[in-house]
């Protein structure tokens, strides 16, 4: 038996803008997939076709998979990228990142079409990321920042290749270019909570305006700001899934998300590559 592990992801500037080639910033996040494999003639693993469609595309000889992860899926933490980069881990050895990453990402097509490898490039990298799709993409790493996050989770996946398509039948290029065009402000304030907080409250508004945001997450957002968040953003596809906030004391807008009924957890960036 062999074991892989990947970390889950956050990103904080970018989602969709960096499918049409505009810079996104993302954040590896401590919540971890740990997949078991063991030797087997199929591809064997609990879950739908298309998790075992991916698996195949990874281990064409087959194998019997065993998956654990503390992400929520389909919430825009990076369940699938964390789980491709965790079973590449599981099935090879001594692999080259760039390796790691061209695996992946053959799973990665499987569940999502057609990718721009950020969530995939920043889990297995680890740390913080600026990424641009791009034949290589151009990947520049940043430090990770030291704050720690208040994730809510709507508890309503998103399904990101719909996300996808929703935003390709609209003529959103200046939301798009606008969008990349903080990528790089947020880059630079990536540990200054003062700063990076209205620049994910205005990435937000921007999600917004392309029609990936929700009321629930509106409504997260919202309320997080209300208790005194520096920023607060929906993070990923949209449609469902999480928003992040920041404050200067993350436990205390924890606790008060909770006691108004509200899913909220604290989530760390790993400050070593997992
Ligand atoms: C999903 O985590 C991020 C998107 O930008 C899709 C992609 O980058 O392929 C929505």
């Amino acid at each position: 038996m062999s074991v892989g592990r990947a970390p889950g992801k956050l990103i904080l500037c970018g989602e969709h803008a960096v499918v049409y080639g505009h810079p996104a910033i993302a954040i590896a996040v401590g919540l971890f997939t740990e997949v078991e494999v063991t030797p087997c003639r199929r591809v064997e693993a609990e879950g739908d076709d298309r998790l075992r469609e991916a698996l195949s595309a990874l281990a064409p000889q087959g194998g019997r998979f065993s998956i654990r992860s503390e992400l929520p899926m389909g919430a825009g933490m990076g369940s699938s990228a964390s789980l491709a980069v965790a079973a590449v881990r599981a099935l090879g050895s001594a692999l080259t990142l760039e390796e790691e990453l061209e695996q992946a990402m053959r799973a990665e097509r499987v569940f999502h079409g057609s990718p721009s490898g950020l969530d995939a490039a920043v889990i297995a990298r680890g740390g913080a990321l600026r990424f641009q799709r791009g034949a290589p993409p151009a990947m520049t790493p940043l430090p990770p920042p030291s704050w720690t996050g208040v994730v809510l989770d709507t508890g309503v996946p998103g399904d990101t290749r719909a996300m996808v398509a929703q935003v390709a039948r609209g003529a959103h290029g200046p939301l798009l270019a606008e969008i990349g065009s903080i990528a790089d402000a947020i880059g630079d304030h990536l540990d200054n909570i003062g700063l990076l907080g209205p620049l994910l409250t205005h990435n937000h508004a921007l999600l917004r305006a392309l029609g990936v945001s929700t009321p629930h997450l509106d409504h997260l957002v919202g309320e997080a700001l209300a208790l005194g968040a520096t920023g607060a953003k929906l993070c990923g596809a949209g449609g469902g899934g999480v928003a992040l906030a920041l404050h200067p004391d993350p436990a205390a807008l924890r606790d008060a998300l909770r006691a108004r009924g509200h899913r909220a957890m604290l989530v760390r960036p790993p400050q070593e590559r997992q």
